[in-house]
C-alpha cells in the first residue's frame, strides 16, 4: 500500500497503515461508512487530479477536456439509467454540497423552507441554526410522532398550509423507516412548493431498487456517494427534465467551481457497479442484517426510535439501559466496535452526550457478515450496556468482538501487498 509514500514520507504512511488495521480490526457500525470497492480507491486517485475543468461538455473554460468530457457524459448517463431520472449533475464535491448546489438552483435569500429538525433526524445542511444556510433562507422544522417515531405527514400537512414554503424537504440522516414521499409530494403540489429528497442514506438501496425510489416523486433528490451508494466521498444531484437547467446553472457557476474530476471517475464506475447483481445482494442482505439487528436488540431490552428499520440502520432510545450516548460509543470503541451517538427525537440530552446511539450494518455486510454474526455482535453490545465500568467484562467483550470480525477480511488478503 502506498509504496512511493512508504519512502518518502513513512511518518504519514504510518498513519495510514495504522487506519488501515483500524478498520481491519474493528467492527464499524457508523450508519454513514461503507467500504469502498478497490477499483473506487484506483479511480479516485487517478490522473483526473491533475485535471483542471469547469463547465460542462460542449461549454467549458479550460483545454484539453476531451476526455473529461467523456468521463462526464458517460457518468451522468450511468446515473441517469441506474435511478431512472431524467437528468443528473454529478459535480459537487459531497452530500451537503449537494444540498447547496439545489438551493442555490431554486432559493432566493429569505426564500422560506420546511424540513425535518435536526433532532427529529433531518441533517444539519437542512438549515440546523449551527449550519450558515440558516443565515441565508427562513427555515421551519417538522418532527416525527413522539408516539410512534414516524414523520407525522398530516402535522407536516398543516405545517406546509400555513407556512407556504418555496422548498419542503425530506430525507434523513437518523430515520430508520421509509418515508411516504407521493404523500410529502402531494402536499407540494397542495402548497405549490418544491419537493427536494436527500437520500444520502439510502442511495444504495434505493439504486439496487431494495426500498422504493424518490425519484418519481420529487423535483430533486440529491445524495453522498458514500454510506450505502459505497463509493467516493462524493455527491450527485438528479432532478427532473424541466428543472435541468436551473440545476446546472445553481451548481456551476452557481455555487461550486472546477470539479473533481477523480471521484467523478469513481462514482462513474460505481453507478455501473450498483446495477450488478452482486451489489444488489449486498443491499438485500443489508436490509435482513438490519432487520436482524432491531429485532435482537429489541429482545435484549433496547428501545427502538421508530419501533424497527426499514433500512440499513437502527437507532436506539439507551435510557432504558441508563448509559449514555456518548458513553456507549466511548466504551464500545475501546473494545473494537464503532458506532456513534445520536441525539433522539426531543432528545433531553445535549447533541455531545445524547441519549441514544446510530448503528447501521453496511460495512459489516459487505465483510460477509449475516444474522448469525449480528446476534453474536448484540449479545455484546448488551454485554457492555449493562456493565460498562466492569474492566474484566470489556476484556471479555474485545476478545468476542476481535474473534467475530476477524474472519471476515475488509478487502482480499493480498489487496494492499506492493
Ligand atoms: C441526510 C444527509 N444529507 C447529507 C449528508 C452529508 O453528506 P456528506 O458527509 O457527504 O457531506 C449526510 C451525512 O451524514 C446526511 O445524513
Amino acid at each position: 500500500m502506498l509504496k512511493n509514500t512508504r519512502k518518502s514520507d513513512p511518518e504519514l504512511y504510518k498513519i495510514v497503515e495504522d487506519e488501515l488495521h483500524r478498520q481491519e480490526n474493528n467492527i464499524e457500525m457508523i450508519a454513514s461508512e461503507s467500504t469502498v470497492p478497490i477499483e473506487v480507491m484506483e479511480l479516485a486517485g487517478s490522473v483526473f487530479t491533475n485535471k483542471t475543468l469547469e463547465g460542462y461538455p460542449g461549454s467549458r473554460f479550460q483545454a484539453g477536456n476531451a476526455q473529461a468530457d467523456e468521463l462526464e457524459i458517460l457518468a451522468c448517463k450511468r446515473a441517469c439509467e441506474l435511478y431512472g431520472a431524467d437528468h443528473a449533475n454529478i459535480q459537487m464535491y459531497s452530500g451537503t454540497t449537494a444540498n447547496y448546489t439545489v438551493y442555490a438552483s431554486i432559493l432566493d435569500p429569505g426564500d422560506k423552507v420546511l424540513a425535518m429538525r435536526l433532532d427529529q433526524g433531518g441533517h444539519l445542511s437542512h438549515g440546523s441554526s449551527a449550519n450558515w444556510m440558516s443565515k441565508i433562507f427562513n427555515f421551519e422544522f417538522y418532527g416525527v410522532d413522539p408516539a410512534t417515531g414516524l414523520i407525522d405527514y398530516d402535522a407536516l400537512e398543516k405545517q406546509a398550509e400555513e407556512y407556504r414554503p418555496k422548498l419542503i424537504i425530506a430525507g434523513a440522516s437518523s430515520y430508520p423507516r421509509l418515508i411516504d414521499y407521493e404523500r410529502i409530494a402531494e402536499i407540494c403540489k397542495k402548497v405549490d412548493a418544491y419537493f427536494m429528497v436527500d437520500m444520502a442514506h439510502i442511495a444504495g438501496l434505493v439504486a439496487a431498487g431494495v426500498i422504493p425510489s424518490p425519484i418519481p416523486y420529487a423535483d430533486f433528490v440529491s445524495s453522498s456517494t458514500t454510506k450505502t451508494f459505497c463509493s467516493a466521498r462524493s455527491g450527485m444531484v438528479f432532478c427532473k427534465a424541466e428543472h435541468a437547467k436551473k440545476l446546472d446553472h445553481g451548481v456551476f457557476p452557481g455555487s461550486l467551481g472546477s470539479m473533481h474530476l477523480q471521484t467523478m471517475a469513481a462514482k462513474c464506475w460505481s453507478f455501473k457497479y450498483a446495477a450488478s447483481d452482486e451489489f444488489k445482494a449486498i443491499m438485500a442482505q443489508v436490509l435482513k442484517n438490519a432487520k436482524c439487528l432491531a429485532d435482537e436488540l429489541l429482545a435484549h431490552g433496547f428501545d427502538l426510535i421508530g419501533g424497527t428499520t426499514d433500512n440499513h440502520m437502527v437507532v436506539a432510545d439507551l435510557r432504558p439501559k441508563n448509559i449514555t450516548g456518548r458513553k456507549f460509543q466511548e466504551v464500545l470503541d475501546s473494545i473494537g466496535i464503532t458506532v456513534n451517538k445520536q441525539q433522539i427525537p426531543d432528545d433531553p440530552a445535549s447533541p455531545m452526550v445524547t441519549s441514544g446511539v446510530r448503528i447501521g450494518v453496511t460495512s459489516i455486510t459487505q465483510r460477509g457478515l449475516r444474522e448469525p454474526e449480528i446476534r453474536q455482535i448484540v449479545d455484546i453490545l448488551d454485554r457492555v450496556a449493562m456493565d460498562p465500568d466492569n474492566e474484566e467484562n470489556l476484556a471479555k467483550c474485545k476478545a468476542d468482538a476481535q474473534a467475530i470480525i476477524s474472519r471476515f477480511p475488509l478487502y482480499p488478503a493480498g489487496t494492499f501487498d506492493d
